[in-house]
């Protein structure tokens, strides 16, 4: 949820810091703050609100020039977003700062044992205490990392912890539970960042740390450990995406960007997985294929966006392999006791690989011994290094809070896998499988041909700006792609929105339906008959009742048309690929609204991109 980053080299810290916060925004954007080590005294600085506010103050009372700093961008938890509760936050006698991300579970009685012992504790947060007890505990043992070590086997939780010591001004030291880190490493200088975006304008080399680690940073060290002190490595990997991928390129928006880069990362989703001939390959899925003949019922876990990606995935996963498919929020999946077995396929799907609803539900899976594939867009991230399996969606960084590339490259994945289960039990012919490739292969231009006609969504979108609850239908692969034009909604444009299947409407929604009350309804194509006919139907049951129905319906299909207020031509795909070319109205709808209302369309209110807490 929080962004954080360190530095320790021979340039301006607080340069590096401040544009690594940059990078590190859409993480939380509730304060900002910084804090150096000049001429062995602590400097810092930090304020409510988006990180402008920093870099205001800062140009207003610069702070002394340093090498060596860390910095915090904040997701509220424990108190809120006030100057006081921003991070840093720094011990009683100001010798060690820290930023934190996560929760300390156990924080009530750790304040209770230090405000017991004098602590004067100023701020509402957990992380003071954190501060507190490093520096208490750096004062007896004199050295920054033991006491990192000694500190984080008494708290509970999640958290990544990186801080610094005024008497210490060459390290920087971290930790990690549950919480994301990671190391760039550079030539006379290290960094570290909650993701390599903190970093990658000055090394793509990076280093990914496990569990229960702590690490120390030098200008010319990086040295790992686990909480009792024994030395571990953490993995070195190299960043294979640059600069220009975090910047926004011209557009006024990331999430624009990240719609309108739809088409290539589809192609880049696809790559290398199969053969010219439409065979497909998964080099990267450790399970074997006997162990995949033998899965018995496959269970899709995610949040938010993801869940929706994995409620398209049981379509077309129960429709190629008939294996028996649920899809649940990792939250209420985790918390059930649900059954699981050996021949249990859970596949957990998520952009940033450190979601925590998702990450305590896989391990809660592998404890019942059931196997994890992970679907994820973030190498090195917790999720996929603590799965079995895993299947890179390669959508590049997601920057905007509002999941767009990071959905299209899962559904890519999903499809990719569903035709694998197919292709090792032999549930599809070749050719099917082949000829259901070739139409992935077909997306890229089928997106862009959507996107090639942005401007009449736009104009939708002006004409809706005053509107005050829109609601979304669609049926089987349409149904998921109501939720999500509803989701997209709610997140951008703070209007109430909501998603329904347009065969439940007669059993309760339909009493919404009002004059004049805007509907999106998602029309699956015209080979699935039955489908196509039934939500006509439904579209009429609503307009009747005075609906203003936006039909989203495959190019030619004239029999909407009747029926239709606007209508949105989409390209004509396989029904259960239409989520792909669906999605995208929804979302430059969803962007443009929220544009037009001047809402921040990359940092919306209360949310943040990575929810690494419960
Ligand atoms: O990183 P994840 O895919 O695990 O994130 C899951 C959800 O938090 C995420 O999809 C969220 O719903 C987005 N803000 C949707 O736009």
């Amino acid at each position: 949820m929080c962004g954080i980053v360190g530095y320790v080299g021979e340039q301006s810290a607080s340069g590096i810091i401040i544009e690594g916060l940059r990078r590190m925004e859409y993480r939380g954007y509730d304060s900002a703050g910084i804090a150096m080590i000049s001429e062995g005294s602590i400097v810092s600085d930090k304020k409510a609100g988006k990180l402008a506010n920093l870099v205001d103050s800062l140009a207003e009372n610069p702070l002394p020039k340093a090498q060596i700093g860390i910095g915090h961008t904040r997701w509220a938890t424990h108190g809120p977003p006030n100057d006081v509760n921003a991070h840093p936050h720094l011990g009683q006698q100001r010798r060690v700062a820290v930023v934190h991300n996560g929760i300390i579970e156990n924080f009530t009685t750790l304040r209770e044992e230090l405000e017991s012992d004098n602590a004067d504790l100023i701020s509402e947060t957990d992380t003071e205490i954190a501060a507190h007890l490093l520096e208490r505990t750096v004062a007896e043992t004199g050295d920054l990392t033991t006491a990192m070590q000694q500190v984080c086997r008494r708290l509970e939780g999640a958290f990544t912890l990186v801080a610094i010591d005024a008497n210490d001004p060459e390290r920087v030291v971290a930790a990690r539970r549950n919480s994301p880190l990671v190391v760039g490493l550079g030539q006379g200088e290290n960094f570290l960042g909650s993701d390599v975006a903190a970093f990658i304008e000055h090394t793509r080399d990076a280093l990914e740390l496990a569990q229960d680690q702590v690490v120390t940073i030098t200008r010319d060290s990086v040295e790992v450990t686990d909480f009792d002190g024994t030395p571990a490595t953490g993995k070195q990997y190299y960043v294979d995406w640059d600069l220009s991928a975090a910047e926004k390129g011209g557009y006024d928006w990331f999430m624009r960007k990240e719609i309108f880069e739809q088409p290539e990362v589809i192609s880049d989703a696809l790559l290398g997985r199969h053969t010219p001939e439409g065979t497909l390959q998964l080099d990267e899925v450790r399970i074997s294929e006997g162990e995949l003949r033998d899965v018995d019922r496959i269970v899709v876990i995610g949040c938010g966006t993801a869940h929706y990606a994995g409620l398209v995935a049981k379509y077309a996963i129960e429709h190629w392999t008939r294996i028996p498919c649920e899809v649940e929020l990792a939250h209420e999946f985790r918390y059930r006791d649900p059954i699981l077995t050996r021949n249990t396929l859970v596949v957990a799907i998520s952009q940033s690989g450190e979601t925590a609803d998702t990450l305590m539900a896989i391990r809660y899976a592998r404890q019942q011994r059931a196997k994890v594939l992970a679907i994820c867009n973030t190498n090195g991230s917790t999720i996929p290094r603590e799965s079995d399996a895993v299947i890179y969606t390669h959508a590049g960084p997601e920057i905007a809070v509002a999941s767009t590339k990071g959905l299209i490259t899962q559904l890519i994945a999903c499809y990719v896998l569903g035709l694998y289960l197919a292709q090792v039990r032999g549930t599809l012919y070749g050719d099917e499988i082949a000829n259901t490739i070739s139409a992935l292969g077909q997306m890229p231009d089928k997106v862009q041909a959507v996107l090639d006609d942005a401007e009449t969504v736009y104009q939708l979108a002006r004409d809706h700006i005053d509107a005050s609850s829109i609601l979304f239908l669609g049926r089987h692969a349409g149904y998921p792609v109501a939720l999500e034009g509803a989701l997209k909604l709610k997140e951008l444009a703070y209007i109430h929105a909501e998603g329904f299947a347009a065969g439940e409407l007669k059993h309760g929604p339909i009493a919404l339906i009002k004059e004049g009350l805007p509907v999106f309804c998602v029309v699956p194509p015209k080979g699935r008959d039955q489908l196509h006919d039934k939500m006509i139907s439904a579209i009429q049951e609503i307009r009747a009742r005075g609906a203003k129905t936006i039909v989203l319906a495959e190019a030619g299909d004239d029999s909407v048309k009747p029926f239709a207020d606007e209508l949105i031509e989409l390209p004509v795909v396989p029904t259960i690929l239409q989520p792909v070319v669906a999605l995208i109205p929804l979302q430059l709808f969803a962007c443009e609204l929220a544009t037009l209302l001047g809402n921040d369309v990359d940092q919306p209110r209360n949310l943040a991109k990575s929810v690494t807490v419960e």
